[in-house]
Parts: C-alpha cells; structure tokens; sequence
C-alpha cells in the first residue's frame, strides 16, 4: 500500500497527557470505519524513522476539506516527536489497514467500553452510532481523572460513565463492575484497552451466561501494519495463529480467551 504525505491541521493536548493530531484526510481514507488504524511515520529522515500504528481516532470537516484524527498518550521519543508536529507540517501515513468494528443492524443499545487511551477508536464509532440513531454508553477507565476523554468533547447524546483506580472521577475502581452491570442492557458491546481489561470482560461475560456480541479491538506492537513481520501475533485460546494488523484488530472476544 502506498505511503502518503499528509498535512497537520492542528495539534493540541486534549487532555492529560494525551494529544490529539489533525491531519488533511488523503481521498483513500474516506471509506475507513471506526477501529480501523494507520501506520504514521515517525522522524523527518531515518531516526527513528518508524511507522507507529493509531486507531483513526476521528474525522471532520476542516477548512481545507475533510479531515481525520489520530489520539495518543506522549509517553515516548516516537510520541513526542508526533506531538511537536504544527500546522502545515507533513506526516508520511499508510492506511487504513485492518478490519474496524461491525456494528450489527436494527440493534440500538450499544455499550462502547475503553480503557485509557483505548478510548480512542471509540469516540469516533460513537459519533457514528449517534448519528445512526442508536443509544450509546460509553464506559472509560483510566487510573485518574487526567486519563479520561472530556466529557465536553462527545456527542451530547452519548451517556458517559467514567471509572478512575484512584476515585478522582466517576465511581472508584474499574470498568470491570458497570460492565457487569450494563451488559445486560446491551444489544452489542465494542471495547479497546488493555489485555487485563478483555480478560475481565470475558470473565464476567461468561459468569453471565448471556451471548452478548463483544468485539474487541486488539493494541499490540505492530512494526509493518501489513502482514509481513509477524510482530503482532496473537495466540487464540482455540489454537493457531493471528495477526492483529491484518486479521484485526478488531476480534469476537470469545475468539480470543
Ligand atoms: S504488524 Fe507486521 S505482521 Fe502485523
């Protein structure tokens, strides 16, 4: 797939430690869906020139025409670099790669579950699903208040439930138990975090008994995006082998545990 150069529209921390990046939308991304992701080119020559993979975290129309976001958390020299970028500045990208959230038709009470910077992906599906019609809770967790995406940033429409480890927003603790106790009410669930999250999800998922449809859209290192390198791989609980570039990211959670 071809790499393309893209221009920064604007960069901001949003909120914590995490940034958001605007960036002209190349006219082949116009058919992405939420959780799919691009490869970004880190470094102006080959230090560390290294492509980074981000969940699209959002699109909209800008001044110069369509726009698309990535969100990340500045915890790296990759990161960093990505964060200095202003507007004007390129930014080489590939994509979309990988396969994005399948929302299920004439289903309405979607439960959209995120752990840190997992939330990213899911702001951009929620803001799809409410323009569907349909009803959104999004549930995030985060250790504090600064790893929670603004409420002020979402769709008035979408429910946000925050839980924090430290109790500095929202109920203390994880998002395991509003998990427990929303799934009921859901048609279909969507989450990204961490391993440990999908772990307690399917935990409760399966002392529940329901067969809710719970994707989950894997993080992991992807040094390619493309199916090449192998450096993504995941080890289903059924055997063999799956990449999360290119078979995911997005996976039926019982597929997985
Ligand atoms: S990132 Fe290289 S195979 Fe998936």
């Amino acid at each position: 797939m071809r790499s393309l150069d893209v221009e920064v529209t604007e960069s901001a921390r949003l909120y914590g430690d995490t940034h958001v990046l605007w960036m002209t939308r190349p006219p082949h991304l116009a058919n992405a869906t939420p959780g799919q992701f691009v490869m970004v080119y880190i470094g102006e020559h080959t230090d560390p020139l290294l492509g980074r993979a981000f969940s699209i975290h959002r699109t909209r129309e800008g001044e110069q025409g369509p726009e698309f976001a990535v969100l990340f958390d500045v915890v790296g020299r990759g990161t960093e670099w990505l964060s200095r970028r202003e507007p004007g500045d390129a930014v080489r990208v590939v994509g979309p790669l990988g396969r994005g959230f399948e929302p299920r038709e004439r289903v309405q009470r979607m439960l959209l579950v995120g752990g840190g910077i997992g939330c990213a992906p899911l702001i951009w599906l929620a803001d799809r699903l409410i323009e569907e019609g349909r009803e959104v809770t999004l549930l995030l967790g985060g250790r504090t208040e600064a790893q929670i995406f603004p409420a002020a940033q979402l769709p008035p429409a979408v429910e946000l439930i925050a839980t924090t480890e430290d109790g500095s927003l929202g109920t203390r603790g994880l998002v395991t138990k509003p998990f427990e106790e929303l799934l009921p009410w859901s048609d279909q669930v969507f989450a990204c975090g961490p391993n440990r999250m999908f772990e307690a999800m399917h935990d409760v998922a399966r002392r529940s008994g329901l067969r809710k449809p719970i994707q989950a859209l894997l993080e992991g290192t992807m040094a390619c995006g493309m199916g090449i390198c192998y450096s993504c791989a995941v080890f289903p609980r059924r055997g063999g082998v799956r990449l999360i570039c290119t078979d995911g990211p997005m996976f039926d959670l019982r597929d997985l545990y």
